[in-house]
């Protein structure tokens, strides 16, 4: 996913942890990585091609950029969009040095044809290309160097077979635990020289959607409105009222959740209801509800999703006040 706010972005960088070590939550992760990362420094080859999936801001970029670090290679950043052309991405695998990390975020938008050339590139480390078109073409084959392919993706489903096949790590990020979150915001305090109380940073961690990234976002909010009106010490009654003007509500969920909810509610009667028309309803683009809307809703038990459609539940209800008006079984 693109970040929102170029600025904003930046600034959440500096809290990004660099080595595993430092990673919070994913235990599965930074212990398959650090048995890969070991295994293969001792032998002295590159590591192998790694694919990320899960929601956004959960650490997908994160995790690249501490395998170079771990491994001491550079990285390429690139995304599925920006290789428009084959030769976009054969130049830069052409310009890779052994062992180096080459990362490519969204793969699953990569144009098609490029695709086709990342197959035999990771697998056989060259490519065949073909330059010019007709009896004029002819194929030039390029060896790479034994490159490691790190890509991100939030929609693993969308990746073909051939592709996904070829990596031989594959990491799902879930997500992170209020306990983690609570880690996670006070390690980014201690950053940021943030004075906070505990209760404050457990109250930050549990309204941040289980995700690193708007834990990091609402712990900047709370620290402006810490230093504006509280004299700069957090409590956890300033985080609630900093937090509270955010839109962010008591169980962490924002305005578009609530108005995707009370949209499945006041609409459609609680549903079930498709995704199209769901998305039409709310003016909003449906992969933007699958990938970033949805999976928290459904992980947290406020949506069920079934082949008739999506409906929201009995919890969602009850927390949107709407209790009472229901004319469906109960759903929890
Ligand atoms: N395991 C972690 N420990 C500590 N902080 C983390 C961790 N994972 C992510 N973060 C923080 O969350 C921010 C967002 O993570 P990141 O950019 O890696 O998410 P992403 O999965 O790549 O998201 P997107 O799908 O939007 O690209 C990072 O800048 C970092 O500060
Ligand atoms: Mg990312």
């Amino acid at each position: 996913m693109p970040a929102s706010d170029p600025s904003e972005e930046q600034a959440i960088a500096s809290l990004r942890p660099t080595r595993l070590a430092e990673a919070v939550g994913q235990p599965a992760i930074v212990e398959g990585l650090g048995i890969a990362i070991t295994a293969a420094r001792r032998r002295g080859e590159p590591l192998d091609h790694v694919l990320f999936h899960g929601p956004p801001g959960l650490g997908k970029t994160t995790f690249a950029h501490i395998i170079a670090v771990e491994m001491g290679v550079p990285i390429t950043h690139t995304s599925g969009p920006a290789l428009e052309k084959p030769a976009d991405l054969v130049g830069i695998l052409s310009n890779l040095e052994r062992g180096e990390v080459l990362f490519i975020d969204e793969i699953h938008r990569l144009p098609h044809a490029v695709e086709e050339y990342l197959y035999s590139a990771m697998e056989d480390f060259r490519v065949d290309f073909v330059a010019g078109t007709g009896a004029g073409a002819k194929t030039i084959l390029y060896p790479l160097e034994h490159f490691t392919l790190v890509g991100a993706t939030t929609r693993a489903g969308l990746l073909s077979a051939p592709l996904r096949d070829r990596f031989g790590l594959i990491y799902h990020l879930d997500y992170y635990s209020e306990e983690e979150l609570t880690v996670l915001v006070t390690r980014s305090a201690a950053i940021l020289g943030v004075r906070m109380e505990e209760d404050a940073a457990r109250e930050i961690a549990r309204r941040s959607r289980g995700t690193a990234r708007i834990a990091n976002r609402l712990l900047r909010r709370v620290r402006d409105y810490a230093e504006v009106r509280a004299g700069s010490r957090v409590t956890r009654e300033v985080a609630d009222a900093a937090l509270t003007r955010e839109g962010v509500d008591t169980l962490g969920l924002d305005q578009m959740d609530r108005l995707y909810l009370s949209t499945i509610l006041d609409h459609y009667d609680g549903g079930p209801v498709g995704l199209e028309a769901l998305a039409a309803t709310l003016n909003e683009d449906a992969s933007i509800l699958v990938d970033v809307v949805e999976p928290y809703l459904l992980k947290s038990g406020f949506v069920l999703r079934s082949p008739a459609g999506r409906r929201a539940s009995e919890q969602a209800r009850a927390h949107l006040g709407r209790t009472g008006q229901s004319h469906q079984p109960r759903l929890l």
